[in-house]
């Protein structure tokens, strides 16, 4: 059964860090770090971060009591992991990602946060095999189950690392996150709307469900549970934000916008246009994450 079809993901927020969109099994991201994921994942958790803490409000109250081990799988920049460390102080947790760039980051984020003596990192790629990891309480998968070969099997191996009523949380993003007022006095009124719908028939809006292949690799009870996130972060960081996603998108809607819609887009992404995004006060930024948590049989 293909898992994965078009899925919204964040490095879709990155510039040309891939030419597609469609994303089938075998057909998943190469990563780039040249194309500044880690950059965009910190930007992502500076502008979306507070979604975490309801999240990890949500684990709380399902996860094992006082966690001894937690592991972030593909952890990027250790968003999660931090979040995690935080929110269970009897936990050690484990970030677990297939690049060294990423898992630098993570030490030096722990560090600084003062966490460094609880958030460890393994260098693993789980399309191999999953790491020597010892017995785990809870999982959490934010944004990569999406991204591995293979993602049943990497449920499967997770749902055996997990001690018997461990706990599996899998975050996705599932939504275009939006930015502008409806009218942004370039054109008619409505442009991000009418971006998003050139994108939804583009295949951009799916994203993965993951019950059943969770079900199907022996967990219990999935619970799926919707976090829409709306914030008013620093301006400077909302148009960096924007920006990164706008210019992005522009490239996949050539040939899907009319020509008044693709102008009003390249004059808020031109840098002399006195309406630019950059001289906005008006951006806001929207978006959602699906949450599934299961646990072991
Ligand atoms: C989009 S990032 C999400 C990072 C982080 N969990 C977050 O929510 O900000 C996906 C991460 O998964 C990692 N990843 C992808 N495939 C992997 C694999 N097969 N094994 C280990 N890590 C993988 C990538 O290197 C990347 O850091």
């Amino acid at each position: 059964m293909p898992l994965a079809q078009n899925v919204v993901s964040l490095e879709d927020m990155t510039h040309e860090s891939h030419t597609g969109h469609h994303h089938g099994q075998g057909q998943r991201h190469g990563h780039d770090h040249a194309s500044g994921l880690p950059e965009q994942l910190d930007l992502d958790a500076a502008v979306f971060g507070s979604y975490l803490a309801d999240v990890t409000a949500w684990a709380r109250r399902l996860v094992p009591a006082s966690p001894r081990t937690i592991v972030d799988l593909g952890a990027g920049t250790g968003t999660g992991s931090l979040a995690l460390a935080e929110a269970f102080p009897t936990a050690h947790v484990v970030a677990v990602d297939k690049s060294t760039v990423m898992l630098e980051r993570v030490r030096a984020a722990a560090g600084a946060a003062g966490l460094g003596d609880r958030v460890a990192t393994v260098q693993a790629d789980v399309d191999e095999a999953w790491p020597a990891l010892g017995a785990v309480d809870v999982i959490w998968a934010s944004s990569s189950l999406h991204e591995v070969a293979d993602p049943q099997r990497v449920l499967r191996d997770a749902c055996s690392a997990l001690v018997p009523g461990g706990l599996m949380l899998a975050v996705e993003m599932d939504a275009l996150p939006r930015f502008l007022p409806d009218d942004v006095g370039l054109g008619r009124p409505g442009l991000e709307a009418r971006c998003h719908e050139a994108l939804a028939q583009a295949g951009w809006n799916g994203y993965e469900d993951w019950s059943l292949p969770m079900e199907r690799a022996g967990f219990d009870g999935v619970e799926r549970r919707s976090f829409p996130i709306r914030v008013n972060p620093e301006p400077t960081i909302a148009v960096r934000y924007a920006q990164g996603f706008l210019g992005r998108i522009r490239s996949a809607l050539d040939g899907r916008l009319s020509a008044e819609d693709a102008g009003a887009l390249d004059s808020l992404l031109a840098g002399k246009d006195p309406r630019q995004l950059l001289v906005r006060g008006d951006l806001h930024v929207v978006g959602s994450r699906t949450a599934w948590a299961a646990r072991r049989r």
